[in-house]
């Protein structure tokens, strides 16, 4: 005996029901809701390309090698993000919301270009911290409901986070003085070094209470 409670009814109405898509009648949330609150993160994720693409092409002069390549990397990962989420509004009956004058006003993080490298990446981790406090509530939110939208709000949100972390380790390696980027971090030492290491080894400059305290915010 299968396990599936009514295999029968479950494949008559499969057929009648067939212009809905991948909605099924057992989805236990209301789609209108979680269209929009994933427009929300589809918002957010257009909002997070634009910026990093920004900051990439404003940094990309004596800055290109240690910190624009960062820029470029996440930006191509947030876009992926927005494909992702778009493709999930779609297969819910969704509309994906692409209208600038909207995205502005539903991302949860703003567009900030920033005065200078540090400013930027400040914003850039103010804006993945963000994002990862309102993708955890919604994780939240569609908890067993609705598995598939929950995977892939998890697999986002576990980027964002490395993405955060990404920025606060380039606030140790630029010279908040001169701005210039004092330790080029390379996928070595990424993979190698250990933080503790990095502060260690970090100029002094590097080691005032101001840096201290833009690290500890990762708490
Ligand atoms: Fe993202
Ligand atoms: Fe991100």
């Amino acid at each position: 005996m299968s396990f599936l409670t009514d295999i029968k009814t479950i494949r008559s109405r499969a057929r009648k029901e067939i212009n809905e898509g991948a909605v099924t009648p057992d989805y236990a949330l209301d789609t209108d809701t979680v269209c929009k609150i994933l427009n929300e993160a589809l918002a957010t994720e257009i909002v997070c390309v634009l910026r990093y693409k920004f900051h990439y092409f404003m940094a990309s002069g004596i800055h290109k090698e240690g910190v624009a390549s960062h820029f470029l990397e996440h930006a191509n990962e947030e876009q992926g993000h927005a494909d992702q989420i778009a493709e999930r509004i779609k297969q819910l009956g969704g509309k994906p919301e692409m209208n600038p004058e909207v995205i502005a006003k539903r991302s949860h993080s703003e567009y900030v270009e920033g005065d200078s490298i540090i400013d930027m990446i400040k914003e850039n981790l103010v804006a993945e911290r963000i994002a990862i406090q309102t993708y955890r509530e919604i994780v939240k939110f569609f908890g067993d409901k609705d598995p598939t939208s929950r995977v892939m709000m998890e697999g986002i949100l576990a980027m964002e986070e490395e993405h955060a972390d990404d920025m606060a380790d380039l606030l140790f390696a630029v010279n908040p003085t001169t701005e210039e980027v004092t330790r080029i971090l390379s996928p070595d030492e990424e993979a190698a070094v250990g933080k503790a290491v990095r502060v260690e080894n970090a100029p002094k400059a590097q080691k005032k209470p101001k840096k201290v305290k833009a690290k500890s915010a990762r708490a």
